[in-house]
């Protein structure tokens, strides 16, 4: 069994396991080097053989206990049939949400425009150890949404005002689509799912039921039905992660940099936690590194614990560095 079952199922507190968000991506030097002759990101995804590579390279230099396959939560929107770019230091772009595509694409029409992502998956897993973990992963459908109807204003600011779609009818669209490509990814051979709300923040009070913990709970519901493991990442929502904890009852929970550790010991029971320092550490002079990996290692030292960030690694990120906080966590007692 991997480690990261043996701690998320069996809540295996006696195992350390140690893997990052954006593990594979621009702060590595053999990442750029694909990337700079593959300009076309979602090409760049749907091409198996380059995006196993790219996601065994953080294995091969760091020795990871699990590594994360190399797609996008953007490639969702694309099976959908809708048009997706990523611009050069632009971030992602979407064309114009069609409803009526996005009512009629077909469960079948869907996984076929996926499967180069599945047999990516198939890949990777032939070479990859059988004690590491291979982690499949989904966009929450609000964090997809935020992208699909392109009605984020800023980091911090929405625009619901021109909306109109029935978001709800929508939201549970996606979530039967989201279950299609998590039951693919497993049968392809990954063993855990990260199911990602990154714009969570955002959503407003009133709505926070039924566009977080609602569609989140759904989903974790399919997973728990099927047994695959699986963990959380409601980035930015604060104090109501205890909420969400009680509501979704995610096997994992992945912490962001801005709830104290403390609190969260306190307050969120029965769930394995993962992550929670800024990738901003890794830019700190080593000690200070050290020290602020400490806060959460320590306090997480007698609980089910998964070492991670609060966010994906920086594209600044030295390598070295990274190499120094997975050896400071292994050898820490
Ligand atoms: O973590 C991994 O190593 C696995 C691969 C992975 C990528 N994106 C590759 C990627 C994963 C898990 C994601 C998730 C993702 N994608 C999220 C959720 C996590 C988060 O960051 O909040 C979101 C919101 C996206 C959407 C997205 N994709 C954005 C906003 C951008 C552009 C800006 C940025 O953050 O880089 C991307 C591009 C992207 N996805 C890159 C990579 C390696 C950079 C591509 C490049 O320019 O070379």
């Amino acid at each position: 069994m991997s480690t990261l079952k043996k701690i998320l199922i069996d809540k295996d507190n006696s195992c350390k396991s140690v893997w990052f968000m954006r593990q594979a991506g621009r702060y590595l030097p053999e990442f750029q080097k694909i990337r700079s002759k593959n300009k076309d990101f979602v090409k760049l995804c749907l091409n198996s053989d380059l995006s196993a590579e790219i996601t065994l390279q953080p294995i091969k230099r760091f020795n990871l206990d699990s590594a994360i396959i190399f797609s996008d939560i953007l490639m969702v929107p694309y099976a959908l049939g809708q048009d997706v770019k990523f611009i050069k230091g632009g971030g992602p772009q979407l064309g114009k949400f069609n409803q009526d595509k996005f009512f009629n694409v077909s469960e079948k029409e869907f996984s076929l425009k996926l499967n180069p992502v599945y047999k990516a998956i198939e890949i990777t897993r032939k070479s990859l150890d059988r004690k590491k973990s291979l982690i499949a992963f989904i966009g929450a459908p609000w964090t997809l949404l935020i992208y699909m109807l392109n009605i984020k204003k800023d980091k911090n600011e929405i625009n619901l005002t021109d909306v109109n779609v029935n978001m709800n009818v929508v939201l549970d669209r996606l979530v039967n689509f989201l279950c299609i490509h998590i039951h693919n990814q497993i049968e392809a051979g990954a063993d855990v799912v990260q199911i990602f709300d990154s714009w969570a923040s955002l959503i407003p009070e009133d709505n926070i039921n039924d566009y977080c913990y609602n569609p989140n709970a759904k989903i974790v519901k399919f997973c728990k039905k099927k047994k695959i493991p699986n963990i959380c990442f409601p980035k930015g929502i604060k104090e109501k992660l205890k909420e969400f904890n009680q509501i979704v009852k995610s096997d994992g929970i992945n912490l962001d940099y801005e709830i104290e550790p403390d609190w969260v010991k306190k307050n969120l029971k029965d769930v394995v936690i993962q992550g929670g320092p800024s990738p901003k550490i890794l830019l700190q002079p080593e000690k200070e590194m050290f020290i602020s990996a400490t806060k959460y290692i320590q306090t997480f030292i007698d609980i089910p614990y998964i070492f991670n960030l609060g966010h994906g690694l920086l594209p600044e990120t030295d390598p070295d560095r990274v190499k120094k906080l997975i050896e400071f966590y292994r050898n820490f007692k």
